[in-house]
């Protein structure tokens, strides 16, 4: 089968555990970038990072990559990709991209010179001065990176954090992309005990479990490529029945998420249903400051209200000091804190074993990891 090249936009500071999630699914030649994975393989590839990923936010199918300093080389580069091998004579084809420290950075610009040298590709090939353009959507986005250009297609049409069980969430929800990655950094197995002591809306202990029970996140997601003519629909169904056949339920994985918010609470209730993981995880009404669990071994994870959005910085940080008291060292225990306070260390009283930069949303943090 035909291979291809891929590129898969992640959250800053997740690209390595995103280069081993695709390795494990079977892509090949993966290379990290700033914000994104790069990677190659069939079609079946494509559809598979889609159903399965949990932390890429869009699988994009990467048709060139060069280097451009005038619009004439961006305009001749493009309109030598073979569009015809993508694109039905009814495509739809909206461009959109952005432009960053690049001669290029006009893009208004960029857009309508790539969109006019798609045009003048399709024509060659179709033998048509008009396209429609009322048939399958084909999303083109444009990158263009210190003068290094890349032409991509959407084949997620949507955002992949949007797994769809979050109809409702509470007043600071956490992308759910980056609570898989949370997960992952905790590592997270299917016989794990795992603890969410300000859990919110659920976020992280739905994806702890969907992870535990190896449910794809995307399974019964759809994709603008399914609508496209070069990619066979069978491709879709042989990947939907695999990832299907591979979900356990027979683990002993169990969860259970504590806050004081009633309404969150309620919340998670429902998503962890709408995610069909609601076996897995209690959810109670408790106060962190009364943490107290006797399990021989757990995986906590907590993203606690920060000083800019939920409480002011005091009132957080003495949070993050009950923290330091009730997350007691133990073996077997792991505790993993997101945070963006440059003081929490401080104020949880111990350094981190380990520390990894993470942004939730345009916030940057540092997730902390105690484990010794
Ligand atoms: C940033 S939110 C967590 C968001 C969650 N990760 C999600 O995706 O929805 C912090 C949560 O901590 C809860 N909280 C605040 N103080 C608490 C306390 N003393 N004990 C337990 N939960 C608390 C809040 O009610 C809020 O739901």
């Amino acid at each position: 089968m035909k291979r291809y090249t891929y590129a898969a936009p992640c959250l800053m500071g997740v690209e390595k555990l995103l280069s081993n999630e695709l390795k494990f699914m079977g892509a090949e030649n993966v290379c990290a970038e700033n914000g994104r994975v790069i990677f190659t393989g069939d079609l079946s590839m494509l559809a598979r990072a889609n159903i399965r990923s949990r932390i890429a936010e869009r699988v994009l199918l990467l048709t060139a990559r060069f280097e451009a300093y005038s619009f004439e080389q961006l305009f001749q580069r493009v309109k030598a990709i073979n569009w015809s091998e993508y694109l039905d004579p009814n495509a739809k084809f909206p461009v959109s991209g952005s432009c960053l420290s690049s001669k290029l950075m006009s893009v208004p610009d960029c857009q309508a010179i790539i969109k006019k040298a798609i045009v003048e590709s399709l024509k060659t090939v179709y033998k048509k001065d008009i396209f429609p353009e009322n048939g399958a959507e084909y999303k083109i986005k444009f990158l263009i990176l210190k003068d290094q250009v890349s032409i991509m297609l959407d084949t997620s049409g949507r955002p992949l954090h949007k797994r769809g069980y979050r109809a409702e969430s509470n007043d600071a929800p956490m992308k759910e992309t980056l609570a898989a990655a949370l997960c992952e950094l905790s590592r997270v197995r299917s016989n794990h005990i795992v603890i969410d002591p300000c859990c919110g809306s659920g976020t992280i202990l739905i994806e702890a479990a969907m992870k535990a029970l190896n449910l794809p996140p995307n399974l019964h997601g759809h994709f603008a490529a399914e609508e496209w003519r070069f990619i066979p629909k069978s491709i879709w169904d042989d990947e939907r029945t695999l990832a299907e056949s591979e979900i356990r339920r027979d683990v002993t994985f169990h969860a259970y998420g504590y806050d004081i918010d009633d309404n969150a609470l309620a919340i998670s209730k429902r998503n962890a249903q709408f995610a069909g993981v609601a076996d897995f995880i209690t959810f109670e009404h408790r106060d962190l400051a009364d943490f107290k669990e006797d399990f021989e071994r757990a995986t906590v994870i907590c993203n606690p209200p920060y000083g800019e959005r939920l409480l002011d910085v005091s009132q957080a940080e003495d949070l993050y000091r009950i923290m330091g008291k009730v997350f007691v060292k133990k073996q077997g225990w792991s505790y993993t804190v997101i945070c963006p306070d440059d003081d929490f260390q401080k104020c949880f009283g111990r350094s981190a074993d380990k520390r990894r930069k993470l942004y939730n949303g345009t916030l940057s943090c540092q997730a902390y990891i105690y484990y010794k």
